[in-house]
């Protein structure tokens, strides 16, 4: 068993490790993520303190799923890429889109989230781990910038102080030929409501970086190419897996759009 110390962001992983874990439980998993839950059984730690109920555990998937679909199809059509996994805490994303070997992978997290992500996974020979914040833009120099760049980023953006933030996409759009960002964004009003996060309450971590519209990022030299709110998360399939409670809550954030508009998916070209 594998002890774990993390605090504040570094924490908030294993919330999301979790709820992938609780996703690949449940009688019609959505992600289907068995290495999560190979991962969670190794961890020595309460998580069910994390904050994490079923619910929550829904939406960390449905976040996810558009995430991999996007980055999948954005490896098909370049299989010569680098991509850059930012604050990739945990996340088995490598094992579930198993790209071929001429991709190479960089997963990025803080020191102590790499330390523990190395004992619990195996490294693939095209995968990288950099310990590095990624606003301490030194680890840029590890990475080649000759080739096509896809950039993931789950859960991340909203941890970093917007001119920082702003600072990393500008760095990263000027750094390669051609490229994707493939990011999920909050907007400010989640940002103010941060309290009622239970998961990142519960990790003691703070949200700073609240986007309203996805364009904003375009001064950065990037060009939004897609944006999904909250409400357009689920496809009918994942629907049809679940309850029915889940399903109206989830009908009603059409309903109620500025709850839809608190989170958006979002994929930029550059
Ligand atoms: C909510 S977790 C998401 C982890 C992973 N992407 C997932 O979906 O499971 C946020 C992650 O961002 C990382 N993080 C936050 N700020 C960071 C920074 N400045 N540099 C590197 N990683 C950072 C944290 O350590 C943590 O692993």
């Amino acid at each position: 068993m594998e002890k774990v110390h993390f605090t504040e962001e570094k924490a908030t992983n294993l919330a999301t490790l979790y709820g992938r874990a609780l996703d690949y439980r449940s009688a019609h998993p959505i992600l289907g993520d068995k290495a999560a839950d190979d991962a969670v059984r190794r961890i020595d730690y309460d998580f069910t303190k994390i904050g994490i109920s079923p619910d929550r555990a829904i939406s960390v998937v449905l976040r996810a799923k558009p995430i991999d679909d996007w980055a999948a199809e954005y490896l098909r059509a370049h299989p010569d890429a680098i991509v850059l996994h930012l604050g990739c805490g945990l996340d088995t994303r490598f094992q579930r889109l198993a790209p071929p070997e001429t991709v190479h992978w960089y997963d990025v997290d803080y020191p102590e989230v790499v330390e523990l992500r190395e004992k619990l996974y195996d490294q693939a020979p095209n995968q990288t781990h950099i310990a590095s914040s990624v606003t301490d833009f030194g680890w840029l120099d590890q990475v080649p910038s000759d080739r096509t760049a896809l950039i993931v980023a789950e859960g991340l953006t909203m941890y970093l102080k917007p001119e920082a933030g702003t600072e990393l996409f500008r760095r990263l759009a000027a750094q390669f030929p051609s490229g994707q960002v493939i990011c999920d964004l909050f907007n400010r009003t989640a940002i103010r409501i941060q309290k009622l996060n239970a998961p990142v309450r519960k990790a003691g971590a703070t949200l700073y970086w609240g986007v309203d519209d996805p364009r904003e990022l375009e001064s950065c030299g990037l060009t939004l190419e897609s944006s999904l709110d909250a409400a357009h998360w689920a496809t009918p399939d994942d629907l049809a897996k679940m309850g029915p409670i889940t399903r109206f809550q989830l009908r009603m954030l059409k309903v109620f759009r500025p709850l839809a508009r608190t989170a958006h998916i979002v994929r930029y070209r550059f």
